[in-house]
């Protein structure tokens, strides 16, 4: 049923969720789910504040990199205040620096949301400055530490690295994850939330067992990249790392950092380069096993991001749109995290078939690039209309648009302000 709600007051009401969610300076995905600072949320959520804020979104990008590692790694969680009621919080990662974080990455979109800031700041460049460095040493860490062979592809050693938690992309990899630890116990996720909505107890074993690996690495970055029992080529950071280099390069040009953007044209080449080695039989885009040399069976929301990266060719955006055209129709909403028509397909569990506003984002940036505008179009209004129906849900179920996970979740009212809701907002960010 459409909600009654008038636009004018949805917009309000998706400010009212970062103004609530904001712990000053940084914004937690949801209070009562996620109570700590994100990496790629933040990125989104700088964009959903810089329609009302700017300075605060400035600020969401400047406390994420408070986190930074010397080896220029932006941790996935920051553990900004001690908070009940997530699991694993810092004593699990065991690391001994402030702020607390994790010990792994999240896609790397915050130069994307940097520049964008940027092109809102008029002459001000003080805070970009201050920014490009830290941004460049994350990127230098992904294309080196990350690929210690300078392949082109960059390796995720843990699914949360991927943001895209529990895709079917991981099933096969993780298989070959012995699970060395039982924590089901521990978990304090299926407090919050129904427990269909979310990954298994058996998969939380496997990604658990990831991290006492690391531990026993003491989370030393090369040896970590190499001696995981989990390394990936995720489709999703792969392109959204390129699609931030060539941000970050404009940055560079722009302001001066000549060594840097040097730098970046060498990655962005290797990277580029390296692209055909995840294209499978039928022309669609997959991540790679680095382990077995295998691609992924399944295809997922990330293989549309090869045209967010742009190094997508004009045959692939044609093959993805006839991807989008079946899985809509067997679908409904779109874009489902994994394809309807697949076994492993499961309407509402997190990453296995649920819709994500910032994943439709990024698609529909990418599809409108490559002269798709009725498809990224079709993004939009989808993912406005569900929230004009549902609210601000963590994410949805394709057949029908039922919000799952958590209420009130930061990204999704951030990419109503920015982006879906087209409705009543002057200052929407329409193009990334
Ligand atoms: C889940 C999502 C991840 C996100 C985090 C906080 O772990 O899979 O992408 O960053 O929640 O919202």
């Amino acid at each position: 049923m459409l909600s009654t709600t008038p636009p004018s007051d949805r917009d309000e009401a998706a400010r009212a969720v970062l103004r609530r969610n904001d712990r000053g300076g940084f914004t937690v995905p949801n209070g009562r789910v996620y109570p700590f600072q994100w990496n790629w949320d933040s990125a989104f959520v700088a964009l959903g504040f810089a329609t009302f804020d700017l300075d605060r979104a400035w600020r969401e990008l400047e406390t994420l990199f408070e986190g930074q590692w010397d080896d220029g790694m932006v941790p996935h969680i920051v553990f900004r205040a001690p908070a009940d009621g997530y699991y694993p919080g810092p004593e699990a990662w065991g690391i001994q620096r402030q702020p607390l974080t994790s010990g792994i990455s999240q896609p790397p979109v915050a130069a994307t949301a940097a520049r964008v800031l940027h092109g809102l700041s008029g002459g001000d460049s003080s805070r970009i400055r201050a920014l490009v460095p830290k941004l460049f040493a994350s990127h230098r860490w992904w294309h080196e530490t990350r690929d210690p062979d300078g392949t082109g592809l960059v390796t995720i050693v843990h699914p949360w690295e991927s943001g895209r938690d529990n895709s079917p992309d991981w099933d096969e990899p993780l298989a070959n994850v012995i699970p060395q630890v039982d924590v089901a116990h521990l978990r304090k996720d299926l407090g919050h939330v129904d427990a269909a909505h979310r990954p298994t107890h058996d998969f939380y074993n496997r990604v658990m067992t990831l991290v006492e690996e690391a531990k026993a690495l003491d989370w030393e970055g090369g040896a970590v990249a190499r001696k995981l029992s989990f390394r990936v080529c995720d489709l999703g950071i792969q392109s959204i790392l390129l699609r931030a280099d060539r941000d970050l390069l404009t940055l560079a040009e722009e302001l001066g950092f000549t060594e840097e953007a040097g730098a970046l044209r060498g990655w962005i080449a290797r990277g580029e380069r390296a692209m055909p080695r995840l294209k499978g039989p039928d022309g669609l885009y997959r991540s790679l096993d680095l382990r077995s040399g295998r691609l992924s069976e399944a295809v997922t929301c990330a293989a549309y991001l090869p045209l967010y990266a742009r190094t997508a060719l004009q045959e692939d955006a044609l093959a993805l749109k006839h991807h989008l055209e079946a899985t809509r129709a067997a679908a409904g909403f779109s874009v489902a995290s994994s394809d309807p028509r697949d076994r492993r397909f499961d309407a509402t569990r997190y990453w296995r078939g649920p819709v994500w506003l910032m994943m439709n984002r990024m698609i529909a940036d990418g599809l409108a690039a490559y002269g798709l505008t009725d498809e990224a179009n079709l993004l939009r209004r989808d993912s406005g209309d569900l929230v004009r129906q549902n609210g601000f849900w963590e994410y949805f179920d394709p057949s029908d648009g039922t919000g799952c996970g958590g209420p009130d979740f930061s990204w999704t009212a951030a990419m109503w302000l920015s982006w879906a809701g087209s409705e009543g907002n002057g200052q929407a960010l329409t193009t990334l």
